[in-house]
Parts: structure tokens; sequence; C-alpha cells
């Protein structure tokens, strides 16, 4: 993919004044290390896969110095979606998290998310799940629960196979992630 030109014809909305931000998604700390090289504008932000099960510590540590802000997409892992996986709202963990604060198990990964200090952006059609997932700014999370989820074994949820093809310019996830799998 050519990076350099899409990033100018972006930055050259931004110029225009037809955005007010521009920014990237599912880029590896290797992707922005290219983009950074010749962009004028660095990107706002970088939409990625973050949650208790996808924590992404090595993009979030290089994001922040780079003043790149992250926003977590599938904060859940995507439950009931075509692309997504049962293992964060199965995930023992945080399910005795939430049991012993009297809180779900969704609103304890909301809050992880928000208080790594990163944007989120979590996806319900249901009134009553609105409500539950915007229920996470008057309480927080321990450190000793903090350092629990710290602990979970991490797997990528998505891995984007659908965008792996022999005649692509990705062969295999590794390549399509920089490793970060
Ligand atoms: N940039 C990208 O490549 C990328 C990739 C994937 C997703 N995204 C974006 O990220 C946003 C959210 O991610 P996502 O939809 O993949 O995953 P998500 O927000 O982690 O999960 C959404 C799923 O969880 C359910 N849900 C929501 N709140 C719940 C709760 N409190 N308890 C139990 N289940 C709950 C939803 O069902 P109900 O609707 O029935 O509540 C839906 O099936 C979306 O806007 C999406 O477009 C971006």
């Amino acid at each position: 993919m050519d990076f350099k030109s899409v990033w100018e014809g972006m930055e050259e909305c931004q110029k225009l004044g037809l955005t007010k931000s521009i920014g990237v998604s599912n880029f590896s700390c290797k992707k922005l290390e290219i983009l950074l090289a010749t962009a004028k504008i660095p990107p706002a932000v970088n939409q990625v896969e973050r949650n208790p099960l996808w924590q992404q510590k090595k993009l979030r540590e290089f994001c922040e110095t780079k003043g790149i802000v992250i926003t977590a997409y599938s904060p859940l892992g995507a439950n009931g979606t075509p692309w997504g996986t049962k293992g964060v709202m199965e995930c023992e963990v945080l399910k005795q998290i939430a049991d012993a604060k009297r809180k779900t198990l969704a609103q304890v990964c909301l809050r992880w998310v928000y208080e790594q200090g990163v944007s989120l952006v979590v996806k319900s059609f249901n009134k009553d799940r609105i409500q539950e997932n915007i229920g996470i700014f008057d309480w927080e999370l321990s450190p000793q629960e903090v350092d629990k989820i710290n602990q979970i074994p991490q797997n990528r949820g998505f891995p984007a196979i659908n965008f792996i093809a022999d005649e692509g310019p990705y062969k295999c996830v590794h390549e399509f992630w920089d490793g970060e799998i």
C-alpha cells in the first residue's frame, strides 16, 4: 500500500479545512514509523483492537511517545459479531472481578480501557446495554484488580485473515501485523 501518497492526500484534506484531524487504524509500530518518516502532520489517532485480552502494551507505549492517541475498538471483544470472539465476555478473571465489585463484566472491561487513558468505541444497539456501558465513571479498579487483568494471557481477537491473499500485499497475518500478533 502506498501510505505516503494516501497520507499526503489526507494532510491536504486537513489543510483545506475539510477535516479537523486525521488518523489511522490498525497500524502497527512499524507502519507508524514508516508513516512518521515522511508525514508533515502526524496522525492524531490510531484506532486498534484493545481489550483485556489484547492489551497492546508495546503499541500503547510507542503511541504515547509519539503523541498519538489510541482509540480502542472491540473493547468487549466484539462478542456476537461476525469478526468477534466470546473470549473477553467469558474471561474468568474478569468475571471474578465483576462479581466482587457488583459490576457487569462489560463494565469492568470498559473501565479498564478508560483507566488506561485511551479513548474507546463500544457498540450496542440495546438501550439497557448502552446505559450499562456508560456506568463506568463513578468507581475504579483497585491496583490488585489491574494487576490481575495485566496477567491475562494475550490473544488478538481480530487477526484480519480476510485481508490476507497470495496475490495481495500481505501474504500472512504476521506480515499484516508486522509480527505484533
Ligand atoms: N477500525 C477497525 O478496524 C474496527 C474494527 C472493528 C470494530 N470497529 C468499531 O469499533 C466499535 C466497537 O467495536 P465492536 O462492535 O467490534 O465490538 P464491541 O463494542 O467490543 O462489541 C460489540 C458487541 O457487544 C455487544 N455488547 C455491547 N454492550 C454489551 C454489554 N454491556 N454486555 C454484553 N454485550 C454487549 C453488542 O451487542 P448489542 O448491540 O446487542 O448490545 C455487540 O454484539 C464499532 O463502532 C466498530 O465499527 C472498528
